[in-house]
């Protein structure tokens, strides 16, 4: 099935010369094509290699989709690490677009191991970082990682996303919002709504494994046929959304 979608997206996929779009022109040019920084990716690696390391085992509490590899509840972190955590090509893209855009702060939805959490903070240490998870011993995990490297301004919130977001999509705003929990069709069209609360004109939305499932594609195409949503660009690991009044309706596979 990711294999099908993997090939329905090559054969969709367009280079930045088809593009007419300055926002999307420049953001290709000065974003998605900056060069890699080469001292943050090795950041990255530090840290996930200290889960990598980590022989220790914890009970989890699944609120996901499911695992399409773990069999049990009883498991290694540095399987979790290997398995859920973060991979390297993702991280290059986040270290890139949160060095590019700055956010004034973040908030993510699934924080397990919180490699991914790490990441954003290595890309721009200052970035005040919401992010939520549902598995207790899991989330105590990711908090133990981030006293022992020294991040600050991470506001960990153990919870269900669908008893959290009703209270955090309230009165506030979000820069950047990361989407990397619960992969079914429901429940990522269910928390796309509740943050569409968070917008504002300059918001990034960034989804994770958009082409994981039929479901998840299924709601990647409802996601980007919403009103609200003005740029949205497949990057097959990534889906991005931008919410920019200023620019005309239109979707880009790059
Ligand atoms: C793929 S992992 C997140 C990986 C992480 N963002 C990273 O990059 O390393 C998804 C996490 O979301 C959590 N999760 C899934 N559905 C949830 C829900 N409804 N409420 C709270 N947490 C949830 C799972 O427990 C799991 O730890």
């Amino acid at each position: 099935m990711a294999f099908k979608n993997y090939i329905k997206y090559i054969l969709n996929r367009k280079t930045k010369y088809g593009i007419h779009s300055p926002f999307v022109f420049q953001f290709i040019n000065e974003c998605l094509n900056s060069k890699k920084d080469k001292q943050k990716l090795l950041d990255f690696k530090r840290y996930k290699k200290q889960f990598v390391n980590d022989k220790s085992f914890i009970e989890i509490n699944d609120f996901g989709a499911g695992s399409k590899v773990f069999k049990t509840n009883k498991r290694k972190i540095a399987q979790i690490a290997k398995v859920a955590g973060m991979s390297r090509t993702k991280a290059l893209l986040i270290i890139k677009l949160i060095s590019y855009l700055q956010p004034k702060n973040a908030l993510e939805l699934g924080t397990s191991l919180g490699i991914g959490t790490a990441t954003m903070k290595i890309a721009y240490p200052d970035l005040p970082i919401t992010t939520l998870e549902g598995c207790k011993q899991t989330a105590l995990t990711a908090k133990k990682y981030f006293e022992k490297n020294n991040f600050s301004n991470i506001n960990l919130t153990i919870g269900n996303f669908d008893n959290l977001l009703p209270e955090i999509t309230i009165n506030q705003t979000f820069d950047l919002v990361y989407f990397d929990g619960n992969h079914t069709e429901i429940a990522t069209l269910n928390y796309f709504n509740w943050c569409l609360n968070v917008v504002h004109n300059d918001t990034l939305f960034i989804f994770d494994d958009i082409h994981w499932s039929d479901g998840m594609e299924n709601a990647w195409n409802k996601i980007i046929e919403n009103q609200k949503v003005t740029v949205s660009i497949d990057l097959y690991h990534l889906g991005l959304v931008f919410f920019r009044k200023e620019s005309t309706k239109q979707h880009f596979i790059l």
